[in-house]
């Protein structure tokens, strides 16, 4: 496109957003529409979403823009759009970013046309950046995570100059509202309620990549649950990196019971809770709201004390407990889920068995449970004393079967129970079952037909398998 052209159209667009990127998306439409008459077809995106429910939310604000320009969504990385939102919140996520990125140039050999983008966590570090603009030069666009709304803006330039675009901000205090979102499930939504993290853990990179801690006002978020719950969302997952300091006039606790009483709202989760903060005050209003979901997901970290304080986490092993004991004492049929990392720098014997001793005194329903991973920028990177490679994997291994064996029998405390289960999706091996979830989070497959999807039936719990059940309809009993 001419010079001239272009800041003609740069002189047009409204300073204001979103209204700056609809406006955009309108330009990026008409470049698209004449290709799509060149090629005598649609257009096609791909986005690849790797890491966390944050992300995952991302991608689905980044395809409604891509819609909105005029692409048509597709599963397969051989799109005439490609989009990688990335993750970095551990080594081994990097590394399969780098290795699609590989994959992808081949495929671009095959299609000169075809325009590829990162974006996401990856992109605020800077010798991430560096490594691409050097290594993978068929990259086309490079965003962070403070600049996906974005998108139709930056596809533009690229578009109007043929030159590839890189926009990466350090913080942010903006929060874009009301930009278009392509849901991914019908029935049920994530709904952001903050953005970004202040607590620094030592290991964690997550602040330096998301910035600093921003809550969106209640109305907004009531606003968006509205629209969803017209739009026939049943669930909503309340997210945010530490749902417990979400700051606005009213307290977190308190959105949540607002966000249950909307109408249509069968179930709200939310996502996640750090242990430090997490108040009675949230405890009673998931004891007393049926429709808030039985599952509390608590990070532990490390059963350690010592190993706590240097990890910053600002709670002790006796302090977890007995938050543990209070949630399960409170909210009976609660689950407690966990994060555990394994092998953080100095890491001893004892302080791993600190670790197992909190798994069995606590009885995680479920752990994910992570190899530590050096992230450069962090405190923990420049420790000393970190574990030697044979000693944390022989240590994961032997947290991995006790998690495993203590989940084993959480889960067969409910074997022959019948409960809600909310119907989620038609299961991918055998269709002729139907895949849905208990309000405590486990999984579970039942006889059932699509139409059931987005409601809550009440399922007999045959039999337990380990993380999830079989279950049969309990036909006497309906609840919707
Ligand atoms: N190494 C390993 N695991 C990590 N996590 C965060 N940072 C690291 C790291 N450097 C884990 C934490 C967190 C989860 C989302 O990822 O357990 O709760
Ligand atoms: Fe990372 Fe800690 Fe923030 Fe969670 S609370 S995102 S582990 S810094």
């Amino acid at each position: 496109m001419e010079r001239k052209l272009i800041d003609k159209i740069l002189a047009e667009a409204p300073a204001e957003e979103p209204a700056r990127q609809y406006f955009f998306a309108d330009e990026c439409r008409k470049i698209i529409t004449e290709k799509e008459n060149l090629k005598g077809r649609k257009l096609t995106c791909c986005i690849n979403t790797f890491g966390c429910q944050m992300n995952a939310k991302d991608s689905e604000k980044l395809l409604g823009i891509l819609k909105t320009i005029g692409y048509e969504e597709s599963d397969s990385e051989q799109s005439d759009f490609v989009l990688y939102n990335t993750c970095t919140v551990r080594e081994n996520a990097n590394e399969r970013v780098y290795g699609r990125l590989g994959v992808l140039k081949t495929y671009k050999k095959r299609n000169p046309d075809m325009i590829t983008a990162v974006c996401g966590c990856m992109m605020q570090e800077k010798h991430v950046v560096e490594t691409i603009k050097k290594s993978y030069r068929h990259v086309n666009l490079i965003f962070g995570t403070h600049n996906i709304y974005k998108l139709a803006e930056l596809l533009f330039m690229y578009l109007a100059e043929d030159r590839n675009q890189t926009e990466l901000l350090e913080g942010t205090d903006k929060i874009v509202e009301n930009l278009p979102s392509e849901r991914k499930f019908n029935y049920k939504s994530g709904v952001n309620i903050m953005f970004g993290c202040n607590n620094f853990c030592s290991y964690c990179i997550v602040p330096y990549v998301r910035g600093r801690e921003r809550s969106r006002s209640p109305e907004e978020i009531i606003s968006e649950v509205r629209r969803l719950s017209a739009d026939g969302v049943t669930e909503i997952m309340l997210l945010g990196q530490n749902v417990n300091s979400y700051k606005a006039d009213i307290s977190f606790p308190q959105l949540l019971k607002q966000v249950s009483e909307v109408e249509g709202i069968r179930r709200v989760r939310f996502m996640t809770s750090h242990p430090k903060d997490l108040s009675d005050e949230l405890i009673e209003v998931i004891r007393d709201n049926p429709s808030i979901c039985r599952h509390v997901h608590l990070p532990l970290q490390s059963g350690s004390s010592r190993i706590l304080k240097i990890m910053n986490r600002r709670y002790d092993k006796e302090t977890y407990i007995s938050l543990a004991e209070k949630i399960r004492r409170e909210i009976p049929g609660v689950s407690i889920t966990t994060d555990i990392i394994v092998g953080f720098p100095g890491e001893t014997e004892e302080d791993f068995q600190e670790t197992l001793d909190v798994v069995r005194k606590v009885r995680f329903d479920s752990a994910f449970t992570f190899i530590y991973s050096k992230r450069t920028g962090t405190k923990a990177a420049e420790m000393p004393d970190q574990v030697p490679k044979d000693i944390v994997d022989e240590r994961f291994r032997r947290l991995l079967d006790l998690v495993t064996e203590i989940s084993k029998e959480q889960t067969a405390l409910y074997e022959g129970c019948t409960m809600e289960v909310m119907a989620e999706e038609v299961n991918s091996r055998d269709p002729s079952l139907i895949s849905g979830r208990l309000s405590n989070n486990s999984i579970v497959h039942f006889k059932g037909s699509s139409d059931l999807i987005g409601s809550v039936i009440n399922v007999h719990l045959d039999e337990a398998k380990g993380f999830y059940y079989y279950g049969t309809i309990a036909h006497d009993v309906s609840v919707s």
